[in-house]
């Protein structure tokens, strides 16, 4: 046979194949994505009228009202306060209880989309796309309302305040709003990836993050006789560099860590060498241990350095204005339902993908660290719809294009996980996804 013959008989069986293969099922949540499409001027206009009013870490009070009042609306019962601002509402009865959560806060940025709708509140800014994830989760609400009686269980929506710093997600568990749950779904606007694109991974998704301040002291003096004080800013300069040894030369290369300086602080003078200098960053890492040894080693680090410049140190973590944030882990079980799902509202399969993690934090991570759970990126990058910008800049852009996409998600997650764990327990299973 001739290559091109064995081409053409290669694509014939193929297209035989094809036809032969029996159907596939209809997509069962394929309804979804067009009940979604309908809501779209009203997520649209929800989503606006979040963002017109952001508020800060714990300050969601008008946000946190406005959400409550949408529930009522959709004659949803809630339990307000949880951890401050929080809300937590129910939808369905019985088990299982499976958790929705959308985080709810704002961040101190100055607005410059020059939108109609923009931030009245100058210095604060839904730059993170939150405006968005409280809107979705409205949405994928009204669909479940919508479903209510044939719900084989509990939907549990968490709005969650303080996400920016805050650790507000932190305080919901604590708070109990994971009591009695069996798995939990989040989502993230990602202006990375393409609109439309759904994407997750198993394992770490986003990585642990924490804050360090580092205060070098010595002795000061003339900036003429260095040889009689014992210079801190010269330590400091040293303990930058030194620094970068602890992710290129003692983090595994199959790991994923950021030692990242960010802040310089020392004298006023150009003739006087200070008595004390302060640099200040980030430590970030995908896994607990890892966080465990860069905060024990930075700290070691530091300290030798400043010893070795004749200078005393002390680091400080920044907890109380900047909690830990542990990394963000999907379950292995979680991340696959998500998918299916998420494959399962649109015909093309190209638009739900495996995505790298990211190094920024998240406190979803208080959640997944409680039950099974799965964090979700949406993305919206749209040059059309100028969807361009990066989160936590003065003009990021949401294509709204993709809020009935979240909606819809939301809606097909909590459904089908509530319908597939009581079909798991009709087959024996005794593992909970
Ligand atoms: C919250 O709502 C009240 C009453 O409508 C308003 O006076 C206040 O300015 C709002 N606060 C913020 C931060 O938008
Ligand atoms: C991008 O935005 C435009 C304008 O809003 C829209 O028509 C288009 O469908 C969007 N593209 C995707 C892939 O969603
Ligand atoms: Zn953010
Ligand atoms: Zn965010």
């Amino acid at each position: 046979m001739s290559r091109r013959t064995l081409l053409v008989a290669t694509a014939l069986l193929l297209a035989a194949c094809a036809v032969q293969l029996p159907a596939a099922a209809a997509a069962p949540l394929g309804s979804l994505l067009e009940s979604a499409a309908r809501l779209d001027s009203w997520l649209v206009s929800t989503r606006r009228a979040f963002h017109a009013q952001p508020e800060l870490v714990f300050e969601e009070h008008n946000t946190s009202a406005a959400i409550r009042q949408h529930l009522d609306e959709l004659g949803i019962r809630y339990k307000f306060p949880i951890a401050r601002t929080g809300i937590v509402a129910e939808i369905g009865q019985g088990q299982p209880v499976v958790v929705l959560r959308a985080d709810i806060d704002a961040l101190p940025i100055l607005e410059e989309t020059g939108f109609d709708y923009a931030s009245r509140s100058p210095g604060r800014m839904h730059a993170c796309g939150h405006d968005a994830h409280m809107t979705m989760l409205l949405g994928g609400a009204k669909l479940l309302k919508g479903m209510e009686a044939q719900l084989k269980g509990t939907v549990r929506l968490l709005f969650q305040p303080a996400e920016e710093g805050g650790a507000g997600g932190d305080l919901m568990v604590k708070e109990g709003a994971l009591e009695g749950v069996k798995a939990a779904f989040g989502m993230h606007v990602w202006p990375m990836l393409p609109s439309g694109v759904v994407a997750s991974r198993a394992g770490t998704i986003m990585s642990g993050a924490i804050q360090f301040e580092a205060t070098l002291r010595g002795r000061g003096g003339h900036a003429a006789m260095p040889h009689l004080t014992a210079d801190p800013v010269v330590a400091s300069a040293a303990a930058v560099g030194a620094l970068q040894a602890l992710v290129a030369r003692e983090t595994s290369p199959f790991d994923s860590a950021v030692v990242s300086v960010t802040r310089l602080q020392a004298g006023e003078a150009f003739n006087v060498i200070p008595d004390e200098a302060k640099i200040g960053g980030t430590v970030r890492s995908n896994n607990d241990e890892g966080m465990a040894r860069l905060r024990r080693r930075l700290e070691e680090t530091v300290a030798g350095v400043a010893a070795a410049h004749g200078c005393t140190s002390e680091v400080s973590w920044l907890e109380e204005s900047m909690p830990y944030y542990p990394p963000t882990v999907n379950d292995g079980e979680a991340y696959k339902f998500a998918m299916d799902v998420a494959g399962s509202l649109r015909d093309d399969p190209g638009l739900v993908t495996e995505t790298e993690a990211s190094m920024a934090g998240e406190d979803f991570s208080f959640i997944g660290r409680a039950v099974p759970s799965c964090f979700i990126f949406l993305g919206i990058r749209n040059e059309t719809a100028g969807s361009v910008h990066g989160l936590h800049t003065p003009r990021f852009t949401l294509d709204e294009g993709v809020l009935k996409l979240g909606a819809a998600l939301h809606a097909g997650l909590a459904s089908q996980y509530l319908q597939r764990w009581h079909e798991r327990q009709a087959g024996g299973a005794k593992e909970e996804l």
